[in-house]
């Protein structure tokens, strides 16, 4: 376990912030709420990319001019973000930009590999601890385990496998194929990698908490040349406080991650505040009967070894509660699909 542990702390320490190349430039997202997502390469896609080159001040005019703005807003007040870089949802461009607040000024940066858009970015004396259920997943050793054993577990409640997960994913997100794709609780990244690849979305964005879970993405991303050329960007954020424009984001994936939130009802509610209208979401859990649950105290056991204490107040909901609290939080056309313990579940942002 002492090699995990060093491989661990090596993988992370390997993390270039340096991404090598210069990608092509990526989308900007679209206006307010709009709809239709846009296909890939459409001219109004490549204006607005165009456009994102807010760096320097702008005139009163310009700065109400929101047809076309930034895809990231301020965690702090939601209002967009305004740029001083290279244009593009790609690591290269986000790692030599800085971004601040069009109404605050808060300013954000990029320092690592992942643009940190929570609230407490550059907090110098604040800092603040999640739930367990979160902070578990903040560590090194459980970022660096997780798609070396860790989730492969799950198939034993039910769950699919990655391969099938993504492609019944894809099949709810058909309705928003060339639109802003956003992979809430991206973990690793094993699923971004997917959406990034498939050449179906415009843009993806990986987006987690854990500082080391993004580290770790992005130490895979780095290994294959087509995703570090993809029109894809890593942010740190929390779920409950999502750092996009409202009705800015086309679709919203979020695997095996609404039993870690702190509070799934404030996640599912931002969840429909950015998606734009017809905008879908589609994620995964484990129902609440915990037999056979890779997050049972039974199975967490041989962890405190490694990690520590475990605490495993996960939140598991019935099948019902899932769709109440989709429908509570706005989303129509609910529909889930269950296997054993396994549920993926979908709703749409009317339009
Ligand atoms: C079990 S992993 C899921 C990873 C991946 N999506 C998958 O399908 O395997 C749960 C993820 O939720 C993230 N998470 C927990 N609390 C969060 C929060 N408040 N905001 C954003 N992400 C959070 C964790 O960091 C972790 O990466």
């Amino acid at each position: 376990m002492e090699l995990l542990v060093r491989a661990a702390a090596a993988a992370a320490a390997s993390s270039s912030p340096h991404p090598s190349r210069q990608l092509p430039r990526g989308a900007c997202v679209s206006g307010p709420c709009r709809p239709r997502p846009r296909r890939p390469g459409s001219p109004s896609l490549r204006a607005a990319a165009a456009a994102a080159t807010a760096v320097e001040p702008e005139t009163k005019e310009q700065q109400n001019d929101t047809s076309e703005t930034e895809v990231f807003a301020c965690p702090v007040c939601y209002e967009p973000l305004i740029r001083k870089g290279p244009p593009g949802i790609n690591l290269p461009a986000i790692y030599r930009s800085g971004f601040k607040c069009s109404k605050c000024n808060k300013s954000f940066t990029s320092k690592d590999i992942f643009l940190d858009l929570t609230v407490t970015s550059g907090t110098k004396e604040y800092t603040e601890q999640k739930p367990a259920r979160t902070e578990l997943f903040r560590s090194p050793l459980v970022s660096f385990l997780y798609e070396r054993g860790w989730r492969q577990n799950f198939n034993r409640s039910g769950f699919p496998g990655l391969d099938e997960e993504f492609h019944m994913a894809q099949d709810y997100f058909q309705p928003v194929a060339g639109g802003i794709l956003l992979d809430v609780s991206c973990g690793s990244g094993l699923f971004t990698r997917k959406f990034a690849k498939s050449g179906t979305y415009t843009a993806v964005i990986a987006l987690d908490f854990s500082e080391n879970m993004l580290r770790q993405c992005y130490e895979f991303i780095k290994q294959e040349d087509t995703l570090l050329n993809a029109n894809l960007a890593l942010v740190r954020a929390d779920i409950s406080r999502l750092p996009f424009a409202s009705c800015s984001v086309d679709a919203i994936h979020a695997g095996a991650a609404i039993h870690c939130w702190p509070s799934p009802s404030n996640a599912v509610a931002e969840i429909s505040r950015v998606l734009r209208p017809g905008g879908v979401f589609v994620g995964t859990t484990f129902l609440s009967s915990p037999r056979n649950n890779p997050f049972s105290v039974e199975a967490l056991r041989p962890l405190r070894m490694i990690v520590g204490p475990v605490n495993t107040s996960y939140n598991y909901f019935t099948e019902g509660e899932l769709e109440d609290l989709c429908k509570s939080c706005g989303l129509v056309n609910y529909t889930s699909k269950v296997q054993r313990s396994f549920i993926m579940f979908s709703g749409q942002k009317p339009y």
